[in-house]
């Protein structure tokens, strides 16, 4: 089987792959990176990390970042912050996050109802809010956060290394700023997952402690923890926003059944939307041996994207693409990603889309918008800009 040379960068992911994965289940960029779309090989590659590392980056990312029993650690003690108790915690909180936002949309507005842009005016604004409210942090910090979600976002699209490292540091300074006064109030600290984060032990020796079997997270590991939710989520939740809307708005009956379904129905409409059409397109990972994957032998040291966006359409896994049937195609969706390294906060996003939507769409319905919506380009996916009419409910 002979690879297509592929180069995603710059290119709408679903229309560049589509085609692309009827030829062939991997791709290689003009600088060797192997482009996983299919849906199996993925898998393969996901499930495997003592062959697939994900010691990809120069810096520090945790828990992203690391492999083995350091993984595994961090994973164990973090999980929990995604646990059920907490998720009971905020979904009340989230609501009012939610209603607030919605009627500030929606004041004022009469029949004719008001365009909006789902992702830069819903989506974007309800990450920030959620996430500061779900980690204690002060409300004021939610232009600044706005425009580094905007920075960060330009930063990766460019592509410019220098750049997007920039925008880390001072995503970085953000955080130094919010655990001093932490720090310095020791157990008089205020009770939130940031101070909780302060307070983790971690199951490892401690390389300074002779002898010693648990640590303290270091400051660097907070902050890269940190980055990684706030990074992680932001942007994801705005762009899911973006698609969730644009399909609801073509799609009145699932409007009903989101708003008036139980949550668990509500959450299996919105993980197929995102399957469909899953912004969050790609990882890294890099082989740690020769290993052969699709028939192709990889060298020790060869670079791997997996194609979230491309495996999700895999018509090998799903009937056909862009064929909306929940029952049938959640034990395969891959939006959350799989093996070791799949989403801690698969639960937390789940309930911040889902009372999002429940509380829009009890207030107003979503209508298409008169003015056409932009595609994003890789390297994220789903709507660049999702113009949509809000029409309140009388
Ligand atoms: C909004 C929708 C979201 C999507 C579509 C999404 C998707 C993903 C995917 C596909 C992975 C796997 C990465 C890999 O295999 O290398 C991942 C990992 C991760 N996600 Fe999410 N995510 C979302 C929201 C969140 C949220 C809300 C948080 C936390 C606040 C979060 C935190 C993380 C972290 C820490 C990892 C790394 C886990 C590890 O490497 O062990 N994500 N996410």
């Amino acid at each position: 089987m002979s690879i297509p040379t592929f180069d995603p960068t710059g290119l709408e992911p679903r229309s560049a792959t589509d085609d692309l994965r009827a030829e062939s289940p991997l791709a290689r960029t003009p600088d060797g990176t192997w482009v996983v779309l299919g849906h199996e090989e993925a898998l393969a590659v996901v499930e495997d990390a003592e062959r697939f590392s994900s010691a990809v980056s120069r810096f520090l990312q945790v828990p992203g970042g690391l492999d083995g029993a350091e993984h595994a650690a961090l994973r164990a003690a973090t999980d929990p912050f995604f646990g059920p108790a907490e998720m009971d915690r905020l979904a009340p909180v989230l609501r009012g996050v939610a209603a607030g936002l919605v009627e500030e949309l929606l004041d004022g507005v009469d029949e004719r109802g008001t365009e909006i842009d789902a992702v830069a005016a819903l989506g974007a604004v309800f990450a920030v809010r959620a996430q500061t409210t779900w980690l204690g942090w002060p409300a004021e910090l939610e232009p600044e956060l706005l425009q580094w979600m905007s920075e960060n976002h330009e930063a990766s699209r460019s592509g410019d290394l220098s750049r997007t490292r920039e925008v880390a540091e001072r995503f970085d300074e953000i955080i130094r700023s919010l655990l001093a006064p932490r720090i310095a109030a020791g157990q008089d600290a205020p009770a939130d997952p940031t101070t909780a984060l302060l307070r983790l032990r971690l199951p490892l020796p401690d390389p300074d402690v002779p002898g010693s079997e648990e640590r303290s997270l270091r400051e660097e590991e907070i902050v890269s923890i940190l980055r990684n939710w706030t990074g992680g989520d932001l942007g994801s939740i705005a762009l899911c926003t973006g698609v969730l809307l644009a399909a609801v708005a073509r799609a009145p009956e699932l409007a009903e059944r989101l708003r008036d379904g139980s949550e668990q129905e509500a959450a299996a409409i919105v993980d197929e939307l995102l399957r469909i059409d899953d912004p969050f397109v790609s990882n890294r990972r890099v082989a740690t041996c020769p290993v052969t994957l699709a028939g192709q032998a990889l060298e020790e040291g060869d670079r791997v994207m997996v194609h979230w966006t491309s495996a999700n359409r895999d018509e090998r896994a799903f009937r056909s693409p862009d064929a909306f049937d929940p029952a049938a195609n959640s034990t395969r969706n891959l939006v959350y990603g799989a093996g070791p390294h799949v989403c801690p906060g698969r639960p937390l996003a789940t309930l911040e889309l889902v009372t999002l939507l429940r509380v829009l769409l009890s207030a107003a319905q979503v209508r298409p918008a008169g003015t056409p919506g932009e595609r994003e380009v890789a390297p994220v996916g789903g709507w660049a800009h999702a113009p949509v009419v809000l029409v309140p409910r009388r």
